[in-house]
């Protein structure tokens, strides 16, 4: 199965997002992934809702936004608003997960959780059923082009035999160091969407590259 594309907009360059926007527009991209950092969550600070707003009116893709950020539950409302359709939260940042996913839901968007590389795929047995989609962080996050830390294969593994004996329509996304060497065995251990930053955007054809991700599994 052809996995999902998500370039990570992080790694785009900022002084001309409308181009970089509509390179993605006219790829095989199935999401823009857009990261936001708060200096708090992370020690890195990205951009926030105006940035994700002005992006949104040059998109014809899904915003597939990744909250690294504290108290997420007060941004929802904006971000929904700025133009996601998929709202991820950090399961790290969430007190009352449940309840962030119920306040996601109500605002018509998919809801995602976001989990980092020491945090077990176990934490989300009882909440799988509401996860639209877990994001398998393989790096820790705050920064891209970080390397791919290999634990995450068996991360996916255990977390598809988790959705799996649920029953439960959850997509799995990887979000960190993700390249053509390590893509296929992670669609080989059950990952659905590739987050893709630094490897899309610092190569020459970007275009090419998220075909060459897109074409991984179509054996
Ligand atoms: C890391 C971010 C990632 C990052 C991925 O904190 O969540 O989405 O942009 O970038 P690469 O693919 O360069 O690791
Ligand atoms: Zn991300």
């Amino acid at each position: 199965m052809s996995p999902l594309v998500a370039p990570s907009i992080l790694a785009a360059d900022f002084a001309n997002l409308q181009s970089e926007v509509e390179m993605l527009n006219s790829s095989e991209a199935d999401y823009i992934h857009v990261d936001i950092m708060d200096g708090v969550f992370v020690p890195n600070i990205s951009f926030g809702i105006p940035v994700t707003e002005a992006i949104h009116r040059f998109a014809r893709k899904p915003l597939d936004v990744h909250l690294m950020i504290v108290n997420p539950d007060n941004y929802l409302e904006a971000f929904r608003n700025a133009g996601a359709e998929i709202i991820s939260v950090h399961y790290e940042a969430c007190t009352h997960l449940h309840r962030t996913l119920q306040a996601i839901h109500n605002l018509g968007v998919k809801a995602g959780v976001a989990i980092n590389p020491h945090t077990p795929v176990e934490l989300l047995s009882d909440v799988i059923q509401d996860i639209d989609m877990v994001c398998v962080m393989s790096v820790n996050p705050g920064f891209g082009g970080q390397k791919f830390i290999e634990n995450t294969y068996s991360k996916v593994s255990r977390l598809k035999d988790l959705i799996l004996a649920k029953g439960a329509d959850t997509k799995i996304e990887i979000d960190g160091g993700v390249n053509l060497q390590n893509s296929p065995k992670l669609i080989a251990s059950g990952a659905d969407v590739l987050v893709a930053g630094s490897f899309v955007f610092s190569s020459s054809e970007p275009v090419q590259t998220i075909r060459l991700l897109k074409g991984i599994g179509m054996v």
